[in-house]
């Protein structure tokens, strides 16, 4: 309300505004605790004692539209393989990773999210590989299009799936270099968006990398190409499973602090988030989910772009485990986290539970 205030009016009229709306709200406050609007009045109990009411005063909604599968895809052809850390999910060739994104688009999710499983000899110092116009990547991108033109495509854009080394970016003494880096993920990001990927999504965390990213789609007329960034991207162990799912786990070098964030900051992610938006990108993200809610929450309030969050693979792991131990029930449990992050703020979430949770909402 005084948001629009603000844009349109003079100071004293903001100010008046302000006050107008933080009153309001302080006579609301006074009204639902003045002595009429207490127990017994009031029994917040009422409007949750059975389930139509429940579903009528519900604040927060998830729907199949709020999610999208991330997939791992592998060389060669009829290859399904289970990632032993990620249960219920696989890597899969590419002619099967066609069929399984016509269940996940007749299931109603709107967008997968691509990871390459990238041979060990295709691998060097700079992932070389990330920028060849006829990688895994670009192959699955045009044929996922060719057979499904309305399920939309998100592409990583970073180098550890590519490199000897595990990180994302080129490596001198130790040190991921940022500017050198940048110009070879503009490079990977064009590839992939010469195949037909719907949004780029740089997972690098490299600084200046969208600005870079957005002028090179520009200029090149890709004028519709979105950007999500993994703008507010934290070094986190939760990544685990996603690092043996893509084979990098093994070959990863040190850790990745030098460029992911702390996990102790709030206001750097806000900087991040700005920064990203302010150099071209379309929606932002908020990596890894549950332990950040509250930077989800904060994002939430700070900007007005569509924010998403990734529920990463340790956290969709650990769920998996517990529930295989009979620890905890998986379905409420992963309904119960989706839903938090809608409520968070999220307007969708990168989720290995995204068929999962489509079945459920569809009571299949
Ligand atoms: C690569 C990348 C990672 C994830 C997505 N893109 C791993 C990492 O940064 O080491 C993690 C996703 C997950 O854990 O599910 N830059």
């Amino acid at each position: 309300m005084f948001a629009c205030s603000f844009m349109r009016d003079s100071k004293k009229e903001f100010k008046a505004s302000l006050y107008s709306y933080f009153f309001s709200r302080y006579k609301t406050l006074m009204n639902e605790t003045s002595p009429n609007h207490i127990f017994p009045n009031t029994r917040l109990r009422r409007t949750r004692s059975a389930g139509w009411i429940r579903n009528m005063v519900r604040e927060t909604n998830l729907a199949p539209n709020d999610l999208i599968s991330p997939l791992f895809v592998l060389e060669g052809a009829g290859r399904e393989e289970e990632v032993e850390s990620l249960p219920g999910v696989a890597r899969r060739s590419i002619d099967l990773t066609i069929e399984h994104c016509k269940e996940i688009r007749d299931l109603g999710i709107p967008a997968v999210a691509l990871f390459p499983v990238v041979e060990a000899d295709k691998k060097d110092k700079t992932g070389s590989e990330s920028r060849n116009q006829d990688n895994l990547m670009c192959r699955a991108i045009s044929a996922i299009k060719a057979a499904l033109p309305d399920l939309g495509i998100i592409t990583d854009v970073a180098l550890d799936p590519y490199t000897t080394h595990g990180h994302d970016g080129v490596m001198r003494d130790d040190y991921i270099v940022n500017d050198e880096t940048v110009a070879l993920l503009v490079k990977q990001a064009m590839v992939q968006a010469q195949a037909g990927a719907d949004i780029i999504a740089p997972s690098d965390m490299m600084d200046g990398r969208v600005a870079a990213i957005r002028k090179a789609l520009e200029e090149n007329k890709f004028y519709n190409t979105m950007i999500l960034s993994y703008a507010a991207k934290y070094a986190s162990g939760f990544y685990g499973p996603f690092r043996d799912a893509v084979g990098s786990a093994d070959t990863l070098q040190g850790n990745k602090k030098s460029y992911q964030m702390d996990p102790a900051n709030t206001d750097e992610a806000m900087r991040e988030i700005a920064l990203d938006i302010a150099e071209g990108a379309d929606m932002v993200m908020v990596k890894p989910g549950g332990p950040y809610m509250d930077i989800i929450a904060r994002a939430k309030t700070s900007f007005n772009v569509p924010l998403f969050a990734y529920h990463v693979s340790g956290e969709y792991a650990g769920l998996k485990a517990a529930a295989a131990n009979e620890w905890l029930d998986y379905d409420i449990c992963l309904a119960e986290t989706l839903l938090g992050f809608k409520r968070a703020g999220c307007a969708g979430i990168l989720t290995y539970g995204a068929m999962d949770m489509a079945r459920l909402l569809q009571g299949q």
